[in-house]
């Protein structure tokens, strides 16, 4: 995370060659559950995407998380497979009832050992360690006792963050606390998409705030020993029409969707539109006890971007609690298998959006990536021609953002693997390498080599 400054070198008779800051993080990202299998081993606890993959029909054709990548068995394999690809950081997550298997009490150190070795092999190829403690594991323990509606989960996130602080701070500086709290409150809380698997639009509102004091609480721990900050799930806006109807709607559900995570944390106060709706959609925000926002709003040493794709919203009544409606997106715009619209221009404006706001703060691009079902052809090799392009056109996005004075230190793709996609099952692909989920095998796809060759040069041609 260096601050120097972008440069762009143009020569008449070459292709323009867009180069990143000296010292750009070129990144991968994964998570515990999605990637390291190894549920029963080596006295792991039982998480709440266990317990909720078994829930007939809560993920597709029944797939868990049970084997996964099978990373935790082939930690070398996949830390050298990071190195072929030219990358210099790492994302991924401590799985929480590895460590902790009841969430509190006694620490696992055969799940601490899994994590020392990661990160010693992840250093030894100089790739930077960028930790996130919560990406959706809760140990199923605490579930047990409210889950994130609880705000003794949020005391017992900031013991098991400093467990991790001590064991792994020495190696270590860069850590993600949680990760993107507006879905944790809305796929898990709201729409039982997503583990716990709730329909509580109140209870969803308290996991959410719940998760950012843990966030603040983790920070407190972390007490200046390295640098931290959590992963929005952000999604640019758009109104639907220039009407003054669809621009209120717009910055409603910005409010809704990103603005009610950012302020908290970035300024220590909530937005008054948003915390007017929630009041009128589930009653008195109670639970925001005196002294929260200090602690939310405090210390945060960057921001964590998740970008995928954009939002465009009208008004009137969609599925949420809110007078706003999403509407499907534009016809000739290109989609993912996920149909998700892919825009990078958005994540442009979302980056320089960030820096008016919040100018100073660093920006780490700590998701972006798609899902395409390329297979391995005949040769052996996988010809994702569609992630090529889509890595190429957000990495420029990027560039632009950056020429626009946004202080973006890092891009993380997601994935390093094809990996199990939540409710979706395996059935995504997102990773720069392909896995073949029946054997394990592994195989660098076209746009991993073509990573690679952007990362070696820390640039990429126009
Ligand atoms: C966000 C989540 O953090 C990650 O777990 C998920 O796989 C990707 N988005 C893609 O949906």
């Amino acid at each position: 995370m260096n601050a120097d400054p972008h440069t762009r070198t143009e020569d008449k008779d070459a292709p323009r060659t867009l180069r990143f800051p000296e010292g750009f993080w070129w990144g991968t990202a994964t998570s515990a559950y999605q990637v390291e299998g190894a549920e029963q081993e080596d006295g792991r606890g039982e998480s709440v995407w266990d317990r909720f993959s078994r829930v007939p029909g809560a993920v597709e054709r029944g797939e868990t998380g049970a084997t996964a990548c099978d990373h935790y068995h082939r930690v070398e394999q996949d830390v050298a497979l990071m190195a072929a690809l030219g990358t210099n950081a790492y994302r991924c997550s401590v799985s929480w009832p590895r460590l902790l298997p009841e969430g509190t009490g006694p620490v696992n150190r055969r799940g601490l050992d899994h994590y020392h070795r990661l990160v010693d092999r992840l250093l030894e190829h100089g790739i930077t360690p960028l930790l996130t403690l919560y990406h959706w594991d809760l140990p199923q323990a605490l579930q047990d006792r409210g889950g994130w509606r609880a705000r003794e989960t949020a005391e017992r996130f900031a013991e098991y963050a400093a467990v991790c602080f001590d064991a792994f701070g020495d190696r270590v500086r860069d850590w993600i606390t949680v990760n993107e709290p507006w879905i944790v409150g809305v796929l898990g809380h709201q729409l039982g998409l997503h583990a716990p698997g709730e329909r509580d639009v109140a209870g969803s509102v308290r996991a959410m705030h719940h998760l950012l004091l843990g966030h603040g609480l983790a920070v407190r721990e972390l007490a200046g020993r390295g640098r931290a900050g959590v992963a929005f799930s952000l999604y640019p806006h758009e109104p639907h029409t220039w009407g003054p109807a669809d621009l209120a709607a717009a910055h409603g559900s910005d409010g809704y969707v990103n603005r009610w995570f950012l302020d908290p944390v970035l300024t220590g106060r909530y937005p008054a539109d948003m915390r007017a709706h929630w009041q009128d959609a589930v009653g008195e925000l109670d639970f925001i006890a005196e002294g929260d926002l200090a602690v939310i709003g405090t210390g945060s040493d960057f921001i964590g971007v998740n970008y995928y794709t954009r939002r465009i919203v009208s008004a009137g009544r969609g599925d949420g609690p809110f007078p706003w409606k999403v509407q499907p997106g534009r016809p000739e715009v290109a989609r993912t298998d996920l149909n998700w619209e892919v825009v990078p221009e958005a994540l442009t404006d979302l980056l320089v959006r960030l820096h008016r706001d919040h100018p100073g703060v660093p920006l780490l691009v700590t998701e972006n990536g798609a899902a395409y079902d390329d297979e391995p052809g005949p040769d052996g090799a996988v010809h994702d021609r569609r992630r090529t392009d889509f890595l190429h056109r957000h990495l420029v996005a990027v560039h632009r953002a950056i020429e626009r004075g946004a202080p973006v230190r890092g891009y993380f793709h997601w994935s390093l693997l094809d990996n199990f996609e939540w409710a979706m099952g395996y059935r995504p692909r997102m990773g720069l390498v392909h896995v073949d989920h029946a054997t394990q095998r592994r195989t660098v796809k076209d746009s991993g080599h073509w990573y690679a060759a952007a990362a070696r040069a820390n640039a990429v041609p126009e």
